[in-house]
């Protein structure tokens, strides 16, 4: 390489453990001499990636990637050797000659490195203005009002902004950074009507949020009195994005058996935080992304959302809910009473009645059945029937049959209904009319039962083909509709537009492309943009019996392999009566088969 000195290399290396290292990616488990955890170079459920504390490498037995501590820099932050090296030198605070570092590393990197050291340099501006101007002054006042401590506001180093339009410009501008550099990290806005910069921050308490190796990435800001907005935060940056991030993530520490509370407001991280509660998080006035999903996996094994009390909040629980538990994190909900947000309710009653709350947290399905009947009144019948509508749909999802059975015999005893009767709600809503059931939304990419399907059979490309000629053509639009029905498209967007298109035409709508988009999601529109963009040619001769008949046999070659595995299932727990159902369909759908192969035989022998 030649860029660094063997000595710097080797005091870099020396004062870095790759343990320590990694742990700030992935969460790893001592096993033996060694530490394992999930590879984050390739998607696994168990853990085969291993860090050797001893030999400073890792390796992962799943794909193959291994190295030392630089090499997973590398892969990880998608940097090069001279870069790696400068990045692990500053985390460790060794101070690498300048010359030997610009050499080799790009401009991107040196760029981000920069800004990152400008947001710290503003973080740290912020903090001083707060603990020891007097513009902090009402800050200060203002959080002590609101019961946060000074050694919390060190820990989570609070600032203030000051009430000036350009505090920050003229601080950096006496270090030589110019207001154009601060507007690029959000710090500064550029005037509308002159030229020039005013700070965006002023007369706010400042909350610097830092990513999971503490750089300090972006920045909020509350207002102390009235006025609006309550909260301004940094805007997306190129090293700020709220999707990305959440506000104390650094804090907080890996350990799978340790549940994160994941809250809405940086008060009430803090606020949490500071009560002892320091496995909390806070979203960035964003609703939860997969992206934060998969960061707390990282992290832990379980989360409890703790969201605001008001109905906002209780849409972002639920949408939170399935995002999270998506990512196979165990999810709580915490419900709270009167209070509105984890904040107001632990200054209000303490930390023992929020511990209370957290060991009462519901489970993702007890929650939803928490909710379904919050909505009814079941001492009366139609309330009764409603709940058990929806319980049943909850239940539905559970695919663990020990589980399910667990809430069916809850919801029975609770409600005085036989078991049975749920069950046999369930058998009907899980197999719905002939048995089969299609596998969850398969996407253009990543759908292993279509790809599976689609070179060899032409089925989806049959399914492509009817579709066109269904739009196209008027005259053969009953003769499709009356041959098939929509759950005889296995692909689940060529699916959805069947369904839009029968549907029109019976309720006698103009069938005109215009139209149709409008009744169907995105996936579909894109689908259907594809199929009428492309061309294929029409023979009138006999085309729709044949495609026909080509998307009915795969259809129940599908089916029936599917219902086959689900009877071998359903036989080895000994589901009595979903094996008797299974096998019922089993054989309507057999016999479909051979009397659509019977056609197809009369027809070639009759030619
Ligand atoms: N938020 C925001 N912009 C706003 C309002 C809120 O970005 N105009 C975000 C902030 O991240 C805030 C979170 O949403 O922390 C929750 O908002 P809210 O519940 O209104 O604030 P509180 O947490 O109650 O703040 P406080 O207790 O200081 O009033
Ligand atoms: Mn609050």
């Amino acid at each position: 390489m030649g860029f660094y000195s063997e000595d710097i290399l080797s005091e870099i290396r020396s004062s870095a453990d790759i343990v320590d290292v990694i742990s700030q990616y992935v969460s790893l488990q001592k096993r033996g001499d060694n530490y394992v955890g999930l590879c984050p170079f390739h998607s696994e459920k168990t853990p085969s990636f291993h860090v050797s504390a001893e030999k400073q490498l890792f390796y992962c037995f799943g794909c193959g990637a291994g190295g030392n501590v630089f090499t997973f820099l590398m892969k990880k932050e998608n940097i090069n050797f001279p870069e790696a090296v400068r990045l692990l030198a500053d985390r460790l605070n060794i101070n690498l000659p300048p010359n030997e570092y610009e050499r080799g590393t790009s401009r991107e990197f040196r760029q981000r490195r920069e800004q990152l050291r400008l947001n710290k340099m503003a973080s740290e501006y912020y903090h001083n203005v707060l603990l020891n101007t007097r513009d902090g002054k009402r800050g200060l006042e203002y959080l002590k009002k609101r019961g946060i401590t000074l050694e919390t506001i060190e820990r989570f180093r609070l600032g203030y902004a000051p009430p000036l339009w350009d505090g920050l410009i003229k601080h950096f501008q006496s270090m030589g950074v110019d207001a154009n550099t601060l507007a690029k990290l959000g710090l500064a806005v550029a005037k509308k009507n002159a030229s020039g910069f005013y700070d965006r921050f002023r007369d706010r308490i400042i909350f610097p949020i830092e990513d999971a190796a503490k750089n300090v990435v972006g920045f909020g800001g509350r207002i102390i009195g009235p006025g609006e907005p309550k909260y301004l935060n940094s805007p997306e940056t190129p090293v700020f994005s709220k999707g990305e991030n959440l506000y104390a993530i650094s804090m907080i520490k890996k350990d799978p058996a340790l549940d994160v509370i994941i809250v809405e407001g940086y008060m009430d991280c803090i606020s949490l935080q500071q009560s002892g509660f320091t496995q909390t998080v806070a979203t960035l006035g964003t609703a939860l992304t997969p992206m934060q999903a998969k960061l707390l996996k990282n992290y832990t094994g379980g989360v409890i959302l703790a969201y605001d009390t008001d109905s906002a909040g209780q849409a972002a629980t639920m949408r939170g809910m399935e995002i999270l538990a998506r990512e196979g994190l165990n999810v709580r909900v915490l419900r709270l009473a009167e209070e509105k947000d984890p904040d107001e309710f632990i200054r209000k009653k303490g930390r023992e009645a929020f511990e209370r709350q957290l060991s009462e947290a519901l489970y993702y399905i007890d929650y939803k059945l928490y909710l379904a009947k919050n909505d009814t009144d079941i001492t009366a019948p139609e309330g009764k029937i409603k709940y058990i509508k929806k319980a049943v749909e909850v239940l539905c999802e559970i695919e663990n049959k020990v589980e399910r059975e667990v809430y069916l015999q809850k919801i029975s005893s609770e409600l005085n209904i036989p078991a049975q009767a749920l069950k046999d709600e369930i058998i009907k809503k899980r197999f719905p009319d002939n048995g089969f059931k299609y596998k969850k939304s398969p996407t253009r990419d990543n759908n292993k039962e279509f790809s599976k399907i689609s070179p060899i059979t032409g089925a989806y490309k049959a399914e492509r083909l009817i579709i066109k000629l269904f739009v196209e053509n008027e005259a053969v639009r009953e003769k499709i509709a009356e041959n098939l029905t929509p759950s005889y498209f296995l692909n689940e967007r060529t699916r959805k537009i069947a369904g839009a298109l029968f549907e029109m035409l019976r309720s006698q709508k103009p069938i005109e492309p215009d139209e149709i988009f409008n009744h169907l999601d995105q996936d579909a529109s894109s689908e259907l943009s594809g199929i009428i963009m492309t061309n294929s040619e029409f023979r009138e001769d006999g085309m729709i019996d044949s495609l026909v008949k080509k998307i009915k046999e795969n259809y129940l070659k599908h089916a029936i392999k599917q219902v086959r595995e689900q009877i071998q299932k359903a036989e080895a727990v000994g589901e009595r009566e979903e094996t008797i159902i299974l096998l019922n369909t089993y054989q309507k759908l057999k016999s479909q088969m051979d009397e659509l192969k019977a056609n197809l035989n009369a027809e070639k022998g009759g030619v």
